[in-house]
């Protein structure tokens, strides 16, 4: 496995050479066999994790984590910070200006893959805080008509951000969170992910709980080629947790996606072929489908906070 690794940075380290002798953030930048780059991007530190796997880790405390897996970190802590060139595309305060940053909806529209139809009247925003509800209706209104064509039994909220999301030479990390109350009780479905403007996949889920205490961190490569990490996040529903991506250009095809609760790195994926493909950001209360039935009869609220996307800016 860590040859595969070692093989697949080399060939693209040969392509990065002619421009950076340096390894990016999160590059490799040593280990056994390795002839690449030694060095590490600014504010990043080369952290070796194994005899054949040295990685550039940003931040003041690299030196602190040194043993990953692709599904668990066994040290907390590992927190990259902002890099010079960072931008900000959304800031901590966006709800409060709602329309120069966000939409109402899918950016489809209404439906989805659930039982819930997306209203405008079940989105608010107060004190900074975006709260979307989703109410049982008394008889049925009709069917998704996004698949799998469920039965409507709820009207909802879904937004999402104006602003679209690519990995890119330009554009090579982005670091993506918020804070969330979300609703954990069978037959509810809170999720706030990226997925495709032009196709599908891409897709990552940074939030997405499916009826639940467990949060499941998604990486969708195709429809049946998935990374995820399940996170089981106590009292989800009723204190603030944050979750947060931070997604990194790996090599020309290849973006890595690490994943945090609470600021605590919980795991890794390879988003194979993510790079230079656009993606749109949502934050949607859907009912039902994967999540189970029936879900409540009455209301359910999921709630968001100082949601944030920043950038680097290579040039
Ligand atoms: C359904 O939508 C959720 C987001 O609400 C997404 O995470 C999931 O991948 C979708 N599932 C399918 C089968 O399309």
């Amino acid at each position: 496995m860590y040859r595969r690794m070692a093989s697949k940075a080399l060939l693209s380290l040969s392509l990065l050479s002619l421009v950076a002798a340096q390894s990016p953030v999160w590059g490799q930048c040593g280990g056994i066999g390795w002839t690449g780059a030694t060095s590490c991007a600014f504010g990043s530190t080369c952290v070796k994790s194994n005899d054949y796997y040295s990685q550039c880790i940003p931040g003041s405390n690299a030196g602190t984590t040194t043993t990953r897996t692709t599904t668990r970190a066994t040290t907390a802590g590992n927190t990259p910070t902002a890099q010079t060139g960072f931008e900000e595309v959304i800031g901590e305060g966006s709800f409060s200006s709602f329309s120069t940053f966000w939409n109402y909806f899918y950016p489809w529209g209404s439906d989805h893959n659930g039982s819930a139809r997306m209203k405008q009247d079940k989105v608010s925003v107060s004190g900074g805080v975006l709260t979307l509800r989703a109410d049982r209706l008394s008889s049925q209104d009709g069917y998704s008509t996004a698949n799998p064509k469920p039965a409507i039994w709820y009207w909802s909220g879904a937004v999402h951000a104006k602003s679209t999301i690519v990995i890119n030479d330009q554009f090579p990390n982005y670091e993506i969170r918020g804070e969330f109350k979300a609703p954990t009780t069978k037959g509810t479905w809170p999720a706030f992910w990226l997925t495709g403007t032009q196709s599908w996949p891409p897709e990552v889920d940074i939030l997405e709980f499916k009826g639940t205490t467990n949060n499941w961190f998604n990486t969708f490569r195709t429809s049946s080629d998935v990374s995820t990490t399940q996170v089981t996040v106590s009292n989800a529903a009723t204190t603030w947790h944050q979750y947060r991506i931070w997604a990194s250009k790996a090599n020309a095809n290849d973006v890595t996606v690490h994943f945090y609760v609470d600021g605590v790195w919980k795991g890794q994926h390879n988003a194979a072929g993510f790079v230079g493909k656009p993606m749109w950001l949502i934050i949607n209360l859907q009912m039902e489908g994967s999540s189970g039935s029936p879900g409540p009869g009455g209301s359910t609220t999921y709630q968001a906070q100082k949601v944030y996307v920043g950038r680097s800016r290579a040039y």
